[in-house]
C-alpha cells in the first residue's frame, strides 16, 4: 500500500468508527426515553376550556387565571389561556374566533364591549360552546352566566368614599382604562351618579390610560399641568392607580392629593402601606376565575347555573390592609 492509499484507510476507519458509535449511543438513549407516547398515555380531561382575557400578562388576569387553574386542576379539566400580550380588542376578537373554530367544550372570556363581542359570543353559543363572561359582562349576548364584581355598584362605593374621606372643595381627575369598555363605563357612571348631589366635588377632567401604568402616569402628569387644582384622582382599573401614584409621587403632591385606585394588586398595597394611595376597590379576581370553571362545569353535566354570579367588592383603606405574608389577595 502506498502513502496515499494509507491515509485513506486510516480516515475511513476513523469515519467508520465514529459513525458505528454515534448510532450505538442513539440507540441507547432511544431505549432509555422509551417508545414514543402513544395517545393512550396522554391524560384524559373531563372537558377542555379557554379563557380569554383582554391581556395575558396582567397582574390581575394572572389572579383570575390562578384561580381558574387551581379548579381546573381539582376537576381534571384542560385549561388554556390565551389572549392578546397587550389589551387589543381586534386581538381579542381573534381569539374568540379560534376558540371557535377549534374544538373547545366552553369559553370563560371578558364580555369587554357589549356591542363588539356579542356576534361573537353568539356565533359560539350556536356551535353549542357555551361561554361565561368574567370580569366584564355582555349582556345583550347569549352568554350562560357572568361572574366577576357588580362593575356599576364599586364604581358608587367609589365615590361614597371620596365623600366620606375628604373635606372641604375636591377636584377630581378620572383615569379610565378605556372609554369603550363595558365594566370601565359603569365604574365611572357609578361614580358619577354617587357624587353628583356633592355640591363640593367637581369633575374637572377624564383621560384613558389603556391600562398601561405609564399612559396613567402621562394623563395624570397631564392633568395636574393642566388644571393644577385637582386635590384628587380617581382609578378605574388595576394599573391606573400605581401610574397616577407615580406621577402624584414624582410632583411631590401626595399629601395635598386624594387617590381612589381598583384592585388589590402587590404595587397597589405597597402605596397605600407609604400613604399615597388612600383607598381602593377591591376585587376578587381569583374567585372569579376558579368559581367560573366550576360553573362552566356544571354547564357541561345540564345542571343549571345563576345568571348573574356577583363577587365580593368593597372599599379598602390602610388601616385595612392584609399582613404582608397575604399580600396577594386572592
Ligand atoms: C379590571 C380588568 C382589567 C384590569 C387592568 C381591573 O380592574 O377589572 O378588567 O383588565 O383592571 O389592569
Amino acid at each position: 500500500m502506498g502513502r496515499l492509499g494509507k491515509l485513506i484507510y486510516v480516515c475511513g476507519s476513523i469515519l467508520f468508527l465514529t459513525a458505528f458509535s454515534l448510532a450505538g449511543y442513539y440507540a441507547s438513549k432511544m431505549h432509555e426515553l422509551g417508545e414514543p407516547v402513544s395517545d393512550e398515555k396522554i391524560p384524559d380531561y373531563r372537558y377542555h376550556f379557554m379563557l380569554i382575557p383582554e391581556e395575558l400578562d396582567n397582574d390581575y388576569w394572572r389572579l383570575v387565571e390562578k384561580g381558574a387553574r387551581d379548579a381546573a386542576e381539582e376537576n381534571h379539566i384542560l385549561l388554556e389561556y390565551v389572549g392578546p400580550k397587550q389589551s387589543n380588542i381586534d386581538e381579542h376578537l381573534r381569539k374568540l374566533n379560534i376558540a371557535a373554530a377549534s374544538k373547545v367544550d366552553g369559553v370563560l372570556t371578558q364580555g369587554y364591549n357589549d356591542k363588539q363581542f356579542t356576534p361573537v359570543i353568539n356565533y359560539l353559543a350556536n356551535k353549542g360552546v357555551p361561554v361565561i363572561t368574567v370580569d366584564t359582562d355582555a349582556p345583550s349576548s347569549h352568554r350562560r352566566a357572568y361572574i366577576g364584581t357588580d362593575n356599576y355598584y364599586s364604581g358608587f362605593l367609589a365615590g361614597k368614599a371620596l365623600i366620606d374621606d375628604t373635606i372641604g372643595v375636591v377636584n377630581v381627575a378620572i383615569i379610565t382604562g378605556s372609554f369603550k369598555a363595558e365594566h370601565q363605563k359603569l365604574r365611572v357612571k357609578g361614580f358619577k351618579d354617587a357624587i353628583a348631589k356633592e355640591k363640593r366635588i367637581n369633575i374637572v377632567a377624564i383621560e384613558e390610560s389603556n391600562i398601561t401604568r405609564i399612559r396613567a402616569a402621562e394623563k395624570a402628569y397631564k392633568i395636574l399641568s393642566e388644571h393644577p387644582e385637582t386635590n384628587a384622582f380617581y382609578g378605574t382599573s388595576a394599573l391606573d392607580g400605581i401610574g397616577i401614584a407615580q406621577s402624584v409621587f414624582r410632583l411631590r403632591r401626595q399629601d395635598s392629593t386624594y387617590i381612589m385606585a381598583f384592585d388589590t394588586i402587590a404595587e397597589t398595597l405597597e402605596y397605600i402601606r407609604r400613604g399615597v394611595i388612600d383607598a381602593t376597590v377591591v376585587q376578587k379576581p381569583y374567585e372569579m376565575g376558579f368559581n367560573a370553571v366550576e360553573m362552566m362545569i356544571k354547564i357541561q353535566e345540564g345542571k343549571p347555573v345563576p345568571k348573574i354570579n356577583y363577587t365580593e367588592t368593597r372599599i379598602m383603606h390602610k388601616n385595612d390592609l392584609p399582613d404582608r405574608s397575604e399580600e396577594i389577595m386572592p
